[in-house]
């Protein structure tokens, strides 16, 4: 199967009660790892480059990469997503080179010139047969190099919402209901909670429009005690309750982004391997490790929290 733009698959999504797992590819055992997970559970799954990302391998090597998963998992369907897009051009740059899909994050601009850029990206997008996601309300959290802090987040404003979607003509909405990006997602002491009485007021606006969650990695705890054993030291990490993006799932929320989880567990893979093995220098003997991390968190997601098993 070659790529595929994400309508088909939202709309599935919409109606079975599940979400697809949006997971970032930064290199080639990334890619493998998710992709391999997909496969043998017969998902749907989206890969996506943020601008980081693209920089980071050089958006050839990753374009092929993706293209050489898409010829070894010919059985599934597979978007090819620009997470973050900062501008028109890189939006645009991205649809020129065959995503299927890309964001337009023009979340942090004032309201109006949010809708302006956003059009401008969809008119393209869709001149082109490509799909775009665009944000309302903005997350805290690292993205590239930008720092929101907690107190510059701010929740989706539900009567913003259905203005902007007939304005923009955009393919879905990603939201802010408290989830951020990164590691450090809720203070210490604090009941971790999202809120889902704006997701019901967002969707009572839409109905049947397409949701996307940014910073919904939940950062297991298992891969963060390895870490800290073997020489790291991430102190206070926590992330979304499983539970709650379950729920997020169930509704109108289609989509679903993770990437913090993926670095847990690549880097547990590392750091544990080279501990173990003081006298190892081959790559392929600790990447190999963490490939395997990578593929049994992405594995685990499709099961019991995206739901997306058997949906390809
Ligand atoms: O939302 C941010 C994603 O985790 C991508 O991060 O911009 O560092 O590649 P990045
Ligand atoms: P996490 O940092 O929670 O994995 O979020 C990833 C994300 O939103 C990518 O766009
Ligand atoms: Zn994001």
């Amino acid at each position: 199967m070659a790529l595929v733009t994400s309508t088909e698959m939202f709309k599935k999504a919409y109606d079975g009660g599940y979400a697809i797992g949006a997971f970032n590819v930064n290199n080639m055992e990334i890619v493998q790892a998710i992709t391999e997970a997909a496969a043998e559970l017969h998902s749907p799954v989206i890969l996506q480059a943020s601008a980081g990302a693209r920089k980071y391998a050089n958006p050839e090597y990753l374009q092929k990469m993706v293209e050489a998963a898409v010829n070894n998992c010919p059985d599934i369907p597979i978007v090819m997503h620009l997470d973050h897009g900062p501008d028109f051009e890189t939006c645009k740059a991205c649809v020129d080179k065959g995503f299927t899909s890309v964001m337009i994050d023009a979340s942090s601009k004032p309201f109006d010139e949010n809708i302006a850029i956003t059009k401008e990206v969809v008119e393209y997008a869709h001149a082109h047969g490509v799909v775009v996601e665009a944000e309302l309300g903005s997350l805290a959290g690292i993205e590239d190099d930008v720092k929101v802090s907690a107190e510059d987040s701010s929740y989706t404003r539900p009567e913003e919402v259905e203005e902007f979607v007939s304005r923009t003509g955009v393919d879905s909405l990603a939201i802010a209901i408290g989830t951020s990006h990164g590691a450090y997602k809720f203070k210490p002491g604090t009941k971790p909670q999202l809120r889902f009485d704006i997701l019901d007021e967002v969707v009572k606006r839409i109905p049947g429009f397409p949701i996307v969650l940014h910073g919904s990695s939940s950062v297991p705890q298992e891969y963060v005690k390895i870490i800290n054993e073997n020489g790291g030291a991430l102190k206070d990490a926590i992330g979304v309750p499983e539970d709650q993006l379950r729920q997020a799932a169930r509704s109108a929320v289609c989509k679903i982004n993770i990437d913090s989880d993926l670095r847990l567990a690549f880097t547990a893979g590392v750091r544990q391997t080279l501990k173990a093995n003081p006298d190892m220098f081959d790559p392929r003997g600790y990447l190999k490790v963490s490939r395997q991390y990578v593929k049994d968190v992405v594995t685990h997601k499709i099961k019991d929290v995206l739901g997306s098993e058997n949906k390809a």
